[in-house]
């Protein structure tokens, strides 16, 4: 058995970090730290969310409660970085009605993350309302990271990372670049022509599943379309509910604007693998961009 033993068959050449990606949900962040060519597992508890994360990148993805007892302990011997994107809806700034959207999202781990003893850490989270939530780490808006911006998305990013990651676009955090899309959120399924808070305003209509997953920096993997048989879906309250269609369609809205955007976990990850600045999809997306307003 190899060094990742139950992980995969990851090698183990020394440009290359080896990264466990903690709260992998649909695999995203994990994706830009491949793309910057590193070998990442991603470890997730949402049996749905691992499933979707199995078709992106590498799909590395084990199902795996990660505040499991001795679990970050059997990490220490098999890598040397870890990425971690709690659960945020304790701390949003950005949400401003309902319960926590997701199943495993009512706990704020962020504090926990920014324990976890690893040399190379980048923990990842929204800000929060108080500026006294949001002193653990760097805020950074996912439009500074491509050189033309997708989208604004203000998130910090805190631990063990002494490398600055190249900001493209402007190397100072602004909330809000005009003119840029604004964030993707998981419930951009409910966006309508007048919504105020969704990505949808930038549309004047819902955005689509394609146009959502664009912004966070990838194509929709063809698989996502179909809905398991075995998928059992939960409302807010822990209850089961039916596994619609819709409902399935719901949950990959919710997957997409859960994730860390492909072209932000890349920049953090090239600071060490020495790969380009630019994101390798930069001009086409530029191009798609460009060919849709
Ligand atoms: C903010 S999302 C992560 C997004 C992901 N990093 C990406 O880029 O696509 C947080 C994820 O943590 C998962 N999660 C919550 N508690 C967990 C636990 N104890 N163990 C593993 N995953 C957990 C949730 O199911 C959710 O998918």
């Amino acid at each position: 058995m190899d060094r990742f033993g139950a992980y995969g068959r990851l090698h183990n050449p020394a440009e290359k970090l080896r990264i466990a990606v903690l709260f992998d949900g649909a695999g995203l962040a994990r994706l830009g730290l491949e793309q910057a060519g590193h070998e990442c597992v991603g470890f997730e508890i949402d049996e749905s969310k691992h499933h979707l994360s199995t078709f992106v990148g590498s799909g590395n993805s084990v199902q795996q409660d990660v505040l499991q007892e001795g679990f970050i302990e059997s990490l220490q011997h098999d890598f040397d970085a870890l990425w971690a994107s709690p659960p945020c809806p304790p701390r949003s700034a950005a949400r401003t009605q309902g319960g926590p959207i997701g199943r495993f999202a009512q706990v704020d781990l962020t504090d926990w993350a920014l324990a976890l003893p690893f040399n190379v850490l980048w923990v990842e989270n929204v800000l929060g309302r108080c500026a006294n939530q949001n002193l653990w780490g760097t805020p950074y808006n996912a439009a500074q990271f491509t050189r033309t911006p997708f989208q604004n998305r203000n998130r910090m990013i805190g631990g063990f990372d002494t490398h600055l990651p190249p900001r493209l676009y402007d190397e100072r955090y602004r909330r809000v670049f005009p003119g840029v899309c604004p964030t993707i959120m998981a419930t951009e399924y409910k966006g309508c022509a007048s919504d105020k808070r969704r990505a949808s305003r930038f549309y004047g209509r819902r955005l689509t599943l394609e146009e959502a997953a664009f912004h966070q920096g990838f194509k929709i993997p063809p698989a996502w379309r179909t809905k398991p048989d075995w998928w059992q879906p939960y409302d807010n309250c822990g209850e089961p509910v039916e596994p619609t269609e819709v409902r399935w369609r719901n949950n990959l809205y919710q997957a997409i604007g859960n994730g860390v955007p492909v072209y932000m976990a890349y920049a953090f990850g090239a600071v060490y693998s020495g790969k380009p600045k630019m994101w390798p999809w930069t001009k086409r997306w530029e191009r798609l961009m460009a060919a849709w307003r």
